[in-house]
């Protein structure tokens, strides 16, 4: 008999097991993982019935896709076409710096909580994102920075749409839109990304001197993200003229990310408690891969413990002090050979001479999902994403007993021995010297005048 008992205590456990696994594939994010999709926009009517019947109706023009007029000539679309079209209309947007609804909102101050998204091309998730912020309570006291690597009108017109806050768009200026045939693109003279290297060398391919760890040659489409990632960052605190004196959090989100309606409350307790039991807690992180459904026991917990990319790279924020500290040890970040932001940034964080590791304090009951990826058995073709966002609008639905505790309480960990290992190679992908200087340039681009443009 105990044999019997003992076996189906293993098969509870295995169950578990399974389970735990699925929730966590089903929320986990790869944001620096795979390459998504390709240049097409994503923007399907697919918005079943069931999640609009959640989001409140005077939010559901955030929802809908205006088809394009077929009727009329499809070349005949306004805004930009071609691609010099595109990169003026990209630098004419990031030297006026304009801030919309700042009239209504007010300035941006020293301690207003920026939320920075950064935006491929999947606008059906973008659209539930900015509905998801439209909820959230004090919303309207931040400012929102969308950063673009793709350039397009239908993503314009939405970003430019919203109103409930103030909202900053800044173009990455050296996407593969914008650069197909060149580096940052990929040039005709680059090495084929699985040439030997004697074939490399003698074919006399752009560096083919400099093949990733693995032995392979750059792919543009992988190095794009963590280029736009690192860009995007330099550009808030180094370069806008909004954030001279910005003292406050920045926090990271992606176009398929999902917030809590109490994520801004929660990034406050999660700030005081740092600053009473954790000085060094550099790191706030309001999403989490854990216990996802069980907000009846974690709403009111967050846990400290060392950063680590992979887990805590989902809604997590940083302020200026801990951006000039990650500035000093740039190299660590742009020569690292590993083509994902957040693992570049755990070997700088594994690398910063007389310190520790980066702390982090986060929500055990997070408060940032992954809307983007569908599960285990769903192909991206057939990936119906009314079914998470479902999910999700479900959970929060049941949390919200749970939201808006009125103070939160701490454990400290140490994180699992897997997670502390310190990295001894990177994931290659990052070997070109042009990626490397590309990188290192950026952060040279110094403070810029924000320039008035008087349409005529
Ligand atoms: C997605 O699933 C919902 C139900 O979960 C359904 O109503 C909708 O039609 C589906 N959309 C597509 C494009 O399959
Ligand atoms: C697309 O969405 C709009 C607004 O929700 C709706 O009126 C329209 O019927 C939808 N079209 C299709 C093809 O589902
Ligand atoms: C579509 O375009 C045609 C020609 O420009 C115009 O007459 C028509 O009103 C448009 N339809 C809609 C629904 O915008
Ligand atoms: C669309 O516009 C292009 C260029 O302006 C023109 O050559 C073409 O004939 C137009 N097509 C239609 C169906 O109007
Ligand atoms: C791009 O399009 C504009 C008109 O929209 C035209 O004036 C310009 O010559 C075009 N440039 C190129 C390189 O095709
Ligand atoms: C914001 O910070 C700047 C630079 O530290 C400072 O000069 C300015 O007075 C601050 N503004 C406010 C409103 O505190
Ligand atoms: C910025 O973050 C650092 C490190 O976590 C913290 O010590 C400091 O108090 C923060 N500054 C502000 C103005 O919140
Ligand atoms: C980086 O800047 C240097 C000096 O301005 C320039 O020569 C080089 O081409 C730049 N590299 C890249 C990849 O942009």
């Amino acid at each position: 008999m105990p044999r019997l008992k003992y076996a189906s205590v293993v098969r509870v456990f295995v169950i578990i097991g399974l389970f735990c696994l699925w929730v966590q594939i089903m929320l986990s994010a790869s944001s620096g993982g795979i390459y998504r999709d390709g240049e097409e926009l994503m923007n399907a009517n697919e918005t079943s019935e069931q999640v609009l019947a959640l989001v409140p109706p005077e939010l559901h023009k955030y929802l809908t896709v205006h088809h394009k007029n077929v009727s009329a000539n499809s070349t005949e679309r306004s805004g930009p076409k071609n691609i010099s079209d595109i990169l003026r209309a990209i630098q004419r947007n990031n030297d006026a710096q304009t801030i919309y609804n700042e009239d209504i909102f007010g300035p941006v101050q020293n301690d207003t909580i920026i939320i920075a998204i950064q935006v491929h091309t999947r606008l059906t998730y973008l659209r539930h994102l900015i509905v998801s912020l439209a909820q959230a309570r004090d919303i309207d006291k931040t400012m929102l920075i969308f950063s673009h690597d793709y350039y397009d009108e239908e993503i314009n017109n939405l970003v430019r749409s919203i109103d409930f806050t103030k909202v900053m768009q800044i173009f990455y200026p050296y996407s593969i839109q914008t650069h197909p045939h060149e580096f940052p693109g990929t040039d005709l003279n680059d090495c084929p990304r699985d040439a030997k290297f004697d074939q490399a060398v003698k074919l006399q391919c752009n560096n083919a001197l400099h093949p990733d760890l693995h032995g392979h040659y750059r792919e543009a489409k992988y190095t794009q993200t963590k280029h736009h990632w690192w860009w995007k960052a330099n550009r808030i605190f180094n370069q806008l003229q909004c954030t001279i004196g910005h003292t406050g959090p920045v926090v990271f989100l992606e176009e398929d990310h999902y917030v809590a309606e109490d994520f801004i409350h929660m990034l406050y307790l999660l700030r005081n408690m740092a600053d009473k039991s954790c000085p060094q807690c550099e790191i706030l992180s309001l999403g989490t891969y854990l216990k996802t459904y069980q907000y009846h026991h974690n709403s009111d917990k967050v846990e400290i413990t060392p950063w680590h990319s992979s887990m805590h790279n989902m809604g997590f924020a940083f302020n200026r002090t801990v951006w000039n500290n990650i500035m000093e040890l740039q190299d660590q970040f742009c020569a690292y050979d590993d083509y994902n932001w957040d693992y570049s940034l755990l070997h700088l964080s594994q690398n910063r001479p007389g310190r520790e590791k980066f702390k982090v304090i986060l929500c055990k009951g997070p408060r940032v999902f992954h809307i983007g990826e569908c599960g285990i058995h769903h192909k991206k073709s057939n990936c119906n994403a009314s079914t998470v966002i479902s999910k999700v609008q479900q959970l929060l639905k049941n949390a919200k007993p749970y939201m808006y505790p009125s103070r939160v309480t701490a454990i400290v960990t140490t994180g699992g021995a897997k997670h502390n290992k310190k990295l001894t190679k990177g994931n290659g992908g990052w070997g070109d010297i042009r990626d490397q200087d590309l990188c290192t340039n950026m952060t040279k681009i110094g403070r810029q005048q924000r320039t008035y443009i008087y349409y005529a």
